[in-house]
């Protein structure tokens, strides 16, 4: 009897320990929500099964959250429960994960893992700017990052630029401050105040005559030139501009898949002058999202420059065997002279519906042909009428202004890109 007591208590204590690390939200919250609390909220819907995988990551990382006492707040909200909630935070898409500071909301588009989710909430949660104040936290936070974006000097209106830059760009980095003397010997500032990006083993200064507006400019440089790069990272890689070299190498990464991304590491360094305003670099294990892009499977190993300001891509015209090869391939994109694939023309965007929905089907129909044939034909006659009336009203090209696809996911900037990558993708 007195073991069967002390089950239950403990049970109840471990309930109410459980559901300490994720509070449940409803629409109530924005009422009883004090102005200096930091939230990172997911909103779900009961049906939605990417929600339901998510569950034991979002219970760790209240509970990661909790046990390093950070400042951060994590809750959960029903999104088809609590509208009121859901509608403040303009959840679209399911599940949203949402951060609360103040009075912005900053949303996070990474990989839906424990340590993405993490970094992603120590960040945002923390100070907008960090201040290194000794030469051993600035070494420190070297080793730390890949990229470092810092301000050296006293308060200017530059600073206010930086610091507005940092309010929008948390999301994506990290941002700091430090005193000229903080820094090593080496670094030479041209003057004070200046902004410095540390990357790649090497730094630059923001000049605003050449690089325009500091937001944009950060914006574009905030990846290191050569990189790992996922689906999630690609789609990000959009907002800079930048075309990306991409050598799509095999998961256990062969010798041959060595080759190719050893070569453009070695394009990346020996040839930063003549390529980083325009190129980054990185290597793709995992080949959906071009597969999407290119709408065919993709050769691996093999090389790619992707635009992702208009999914357009280049293939080398010759078989990639010296760096000389690879060299002229940039040089060929960048002057113009090899012709883009792809892009986001209506015609490259009826097919990749049609693609999209070959290969969502493609399952259905074999195992349930009849079902399958419905999915199949009922869209795709929609979709011929549509473009039929629409080529009709519009002969002419007007296409920039309308919208990508409608899949509903909140989207931090207006750059018109491809789809998002999907949580299928990422694990
Ligand atoms: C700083 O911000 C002001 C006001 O928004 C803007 O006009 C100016 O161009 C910005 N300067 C830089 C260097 O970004
Ligand atoms: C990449 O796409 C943008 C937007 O359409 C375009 O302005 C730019 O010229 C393209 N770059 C190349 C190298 O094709």
């Amino acid at each position: 009897m007195w073991t069967m007591r002390k089950k239950v208590l403990l049970s109840v204590l471990l309930a109410v320990s459980v559901s300490a690390y994720v509070e449940q939200l409803d629409d109530s919250f924005l009422e009883t929500r004090t102005a200096d609390d930091i939230w990172l909220i997911k909103f779900y819907a009961p049906w939605c099964s990417f929600c339901k995988q998510l569950d034991p990551v979002w219970h760790q990382v209240g509970s990661e959250l909790k046990s390093l006492g950070s400042p951060v707040n994590v809750g959960k909200s029903d999104a088809t429960a609590s509208t009121g909630l859901a509608k403040e935070f303009r959840v679209r898409g399911y599940p949203a994960i949402l951060m609360w500071k103040k009075d912005v909301k900053y949303n996070y588009s990474g990989p839906r893992t424990r340590d993405g989710i993490l970094d992603f909430a120590n960040r945002v949660g923390g100070p907008l700017v960090r201040s290194l104040s000794s030469p051993k936290l600035f070494q420190h936070a070297m080793s730390r990052h890949d990229i470092m974006i810092v301000y050296v000097g006293a308060t200017s209106p530059l600073k206010g630029n930086f610091t507005s830059a940092a309010e929008e760009l948390i999301v994506h980095t990290y941002f700091f401050s430090a005193s000229r003397d903080v820094l090593p010997k080496v670094v030479s500032l041209p003057s004070l105040p200046a902004v410095v990006v540390f990357k790649d083993g090497t730094f630059f200064t923001f000049n605003e005559e050449v690089d325009g507006d500091l937001k944009l400019w950060i914006t574009r440089e905030r990846f290191p030139s050569f990189l790992k790069i996922d689906s999630y990272t690609l789609y990000a890689m959009g907002e800079t501009g930048k075309l990306v070299l991409l050598a799509l190498v095999d998961r256990g990464l062969s010798e041959e898949g060595l080759r190719f991304k050893r070569l453009v590491e070695k394009v990346s360094t020996d040839h930063r002058e003549t390529y980083s305003r325009s190129f980054y670099f990185g290597f793709m294990d995992d080949s959906e999202y071009i597969k999407g892009l290119v709408m065919d499977d993709v050769i691996v190993p093999s090389f790619i420059v992707v635009n992702l300001s208009n999914d357009g891509y280049f293939l080398p015209p010759v078989a990639v065997e010296t760096e000389r090869h690879l060299l002229d391939f940039l040089d060929g994109v960048q002057e113009g002279s090899l012709e883009t694939q792809g892009g986001n023309s209506i015609t490259q965007r009826v097919r990749r519906f049609i693609y999209d929905a070959k290969t969502t089907l493609q399952p259905v129909f074999s195992q349930a042909p009849v079902l399958g044939f419905f999915l199949l034909g009922v869209p795709v006659c929609l979709t011929a009428v549509f473009c039929f009336l629409c080529l009709k009203k519009r002969p002419t090209v007007y296409e920039e202004d309308e919208d990508d696809d409608g899949d509903g996911v909140l989207l931090a900037s207006s750059v018109q890109r491809r789809k998002k990558p999907t949580d299928k993708k990422s694990d």
